[in-house]
């Protein structure tokens, strides 16, 4: 836990921000540049903020994730071949990220799940974070990113950024979460009409379950698959992080330029959930 007044906040940078995940070797390098230096000016002028970044698969890990249905794990049919190669995807993923950051004028420290977390049943059931804890408490930010992990039943899983941030935050305890996605935030559509969907402002307990009636995968025209369980499941999670821990997290757009400060400044565009 970051020390006395000290805020943490937990960032997700999501696969589709990364990518388009229907083109595999895909990666909006000038985006996530842009996003680094807008994470990097935030920290300029508030230097007591600290960061634990996640980023999402990106095209280039969901490609392999898809083809060997590596979240069923052993049972799902790719063996240890599609572990290798979706961890390759991720791995590939990786570096164009931390370089991309860095160029933005943001130096962060990757800290892969698949190296010390354990699935049980796809939820993280053990991970030592002695070394995320470290690096917030000396003031740097800790990278993490949906990954292949070791499952106790499944041989082995895949873990989104999500699955991750609900482990790590009863334990550490973030003041809050914001996810940048390829969409302004959920959209909703009142009429049934998708062209007259529009951001829905709040998700609470009141429109929790109408909301998740509106909110498909593939929607907006895309055809895409989401290995982690896209939107939907993106809003469980979080709404369970905050019945149960009063953790809000805001979804944004990461595409247009200048959301994540303005999120980061305290700013209502996109939705929050809380
Ligand atoms: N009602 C909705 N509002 C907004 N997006 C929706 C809705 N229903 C489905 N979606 C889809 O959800 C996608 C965002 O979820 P996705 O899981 O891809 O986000 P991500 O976090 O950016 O990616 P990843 O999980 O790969 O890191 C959008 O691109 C959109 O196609
Ligand atoms: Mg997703």
């Amino acid at each position: 836990m970051p020390e006395r007044g000290r805020t943490l906040l937990f960032f997700k940078i999501g696969g589709s921000v990364l990518g388009d995940k229907r083109r595999v070797r895909s990666f909006r390098v000038r985006t996530v540049e842009r996003i680094g230096r807008e994470v990097s000016g935030f920290l300029d002028e508030n230097p007591e903020s600290r960061f634990l970044i996640g980023h999402g698969g990106g095209p280039m890990a969901h490609a392999p994730a898809a083809e060997y249905r590596t979240r069923e794990g052993i049972p799902g049919g790719g063996g240890w071949e599609g572990y290798a190669a979706t961890r390759l995807g991720v791995i590939e993923t990786n570096l164009r990220v931390i370089s991309a950051l860095r160029r933005g004028g943001l130096n962060v420290s990757l800290v892969s799940p698949s190296a010390g977390c354990i699935a049980r049943d796809g939820r993280a059931a053990r991970w030592d974070i002695g070394v995320l804890r470290r690096l917030i408490d000396d003031g740097q930010v800790p990278l993490i990113h949906g990954d292949v992990v070791l499952d106790e039943k499944r041989g082995f899983t895949i873990l989104g950024t999500e699955d991750l941030f609900a482990f790590l935050v009863p334990k550490l305890r973030p003041a809050r979460i914001i996810l940048a996605s390829d969409v302004d935030g959920v959209m909703g559509t009142p009429s049934g009409k998708t062209s007259r969907a529009t951001v829905i402002k709040v998700i609470d307990r009141s429109n929790l379950e109408d909301t998740l009636k509106g909110v498909r995968s593939g929607w907006l025209g895309h055809k895409r698959h989401d290995v982690t369980g896209g939107m939907k499941s993106k809003i469980i999670a979080l709404a369970d992080l905050a019945r149960r821990y009063h953790t809000e997290s805001r979804i944004i757009s990461g595409l247009k330029k200048g959301r994540v400060r303005a999120a980061l400044d305290g700013d209502s565009a996109g939705t929050l959930i809380k």
